[in-house]
């Protein structure tokens, strides 16, 4: 079986960070979000597979090259204009051909291993199966009606919603879902919808089947579920590992589970991890807590992070106050600052804030 990540979007919501890189590569425990998912699809048997990829998508190329240090082999598919999941289906055609396929939106994290999905799929053949996942917010996703295990009816954020099961963002499609989306209209949003072309199967008399998620989810839209998605990451580290040539002081506190890369320095500083540390980063006089992960080439100077993702080659020093839940982005300057008590922040690449 092929598969298809879609990565092509824009990730608004994630502005400013967006502005200068898609979402698709943000670092979750360090590691770009794209490449959990497409070790994901690897250790699931899934080597082959199409990336859809539009917005900045030099960036996301750069990234993953061809896949093989993942095991995996990419292809890359435009998306040239942002016209909706099921436009980017169909952009993969060519690449899927006739064999049925799992598509993977390019932003999403599970727990589960997906395992069950890709076993019913080829014991039970039915034209579709999708995950599905009670939530707290129905009106904020595509939402299924079930009837046993089948899916009777689909709707896309439903202002009134029949049901609180969300489509996450997996589903295994045969060839007949192509020309099902040929039938669409675009959307009140102007988007042609995957959730509208599954409803299109089910109105054919086709077979469309929900799998029901156990184990997390984890939709990362917004910079609170990166955040969240981060924790989750960091939560599954354990133990100390420090590679080679990087330089821990004696007078450094360390607790917890600590990854540390190649040729980083630290010299006092108090560790309460997880804590994941890039290649090339210089930390002095600074506390790190609970799932802060810094890129490589990053300094940390008498500051205080808890719960942060900062990018490759930011510089953070003499910053009263602690930087809490916050995501900043490349080559970031941040520097004499009082923020008074613990502050979120959310700053695209490049940015700079400089005290006096
Ligand atoms: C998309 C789908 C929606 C699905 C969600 C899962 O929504 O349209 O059906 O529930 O992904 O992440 P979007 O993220 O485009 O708002």
């Amino acid at each position: 079986m092929k598969a298809l990540v879609l990565c092509a979007g824009k990730g608004t919501r994630l502005q400013p960070l967006t502005y200068s890189m898609p979402k698709h590569i943000l670092p979750l425990a360090n590691v770009p979000i794209v490449s959990h998912i497409i070790k994901k699809l690897v250790n699931l048997g899934i080597s082959e597979i199409g990336l859809i990829v539009g917005y900045m998508q030099d960036q996301v190329r750069a990234t993953v090259g061809d896949g093989s240090q993942l095991g995996a082999k990419v292809t890359y598919i435009v998306q040239d204009s942002p016209k909706g999941l099921a436009h980017a289906v169909k952009m993969g055609q060519n690449f899927i051909k006739d064999e049925p396929f799992l598509v993977f939106l390019g932003d999403n994290i599970f727990e589960d291993d997906l395992t069950n999905l890709v076993r019913r799929y080829n014991e039970e053949k039915p034209s579709s199966i999708i995950i599905l996942k009670a939530v707290d917010e129905p009106q904020r996703f595509g939402i299924a009606v079930l009837d046993g295990d089948r899916i009777v009816s689909v709707i896309e954020k439903p202002k009134d919603p029949p049901s609180n099961l969300a489509i996450a963002g997996v589903y295994i499609f045969d060839k007949d879902v192509f020309p099902a989306i040929d039938e669409l209209k675009p959307s009140w949003r102007n988007e042609y919808e995957i959730t509208d072309a599954i409803q299109v199967l089910i109105d054919k008399g086709l077979t469309v089947k929900g799998e029901i998620l156990q184990g997390k989810w984890l939709d990362t839209g917004k910079p609170k579920d990166i955040i969240d998605a981060n924790m989750y990451l960091c939560s599954k580290l354990s133990g100390w590992h420090i590679a080679g040539e990087s330089d821990l002081d004696e007078e450094s506190i360390l607790d917890g589970a600590l990854y540390i890369g190649r040729d980083s320095k630290m010299k006092q500083c108090t560790i309460k991890g997880p804590v994941i540390i890039g290649d090339n980063c210089e930390i002095e006089h600074a506390t790190l807590l609970e799932n802060t992960c810094l890129g490589n080439g990053s300094v940390v100077k008498n500051a205080r992070i808890v719960n942060s993702i900062i990018l490759e080659n930011s510089i953070i020093q003499n910053v009263k106050g602690k930087i809490t839940n916050s995501i900043i982005g490349k080559n970031v300057e941040l520097s004499s600052i009082d923020l008074k008590n613990d502050c979120t922040l959310l700053l695209g690449s490049d940015d700079k804030i400089i005290g006096m």
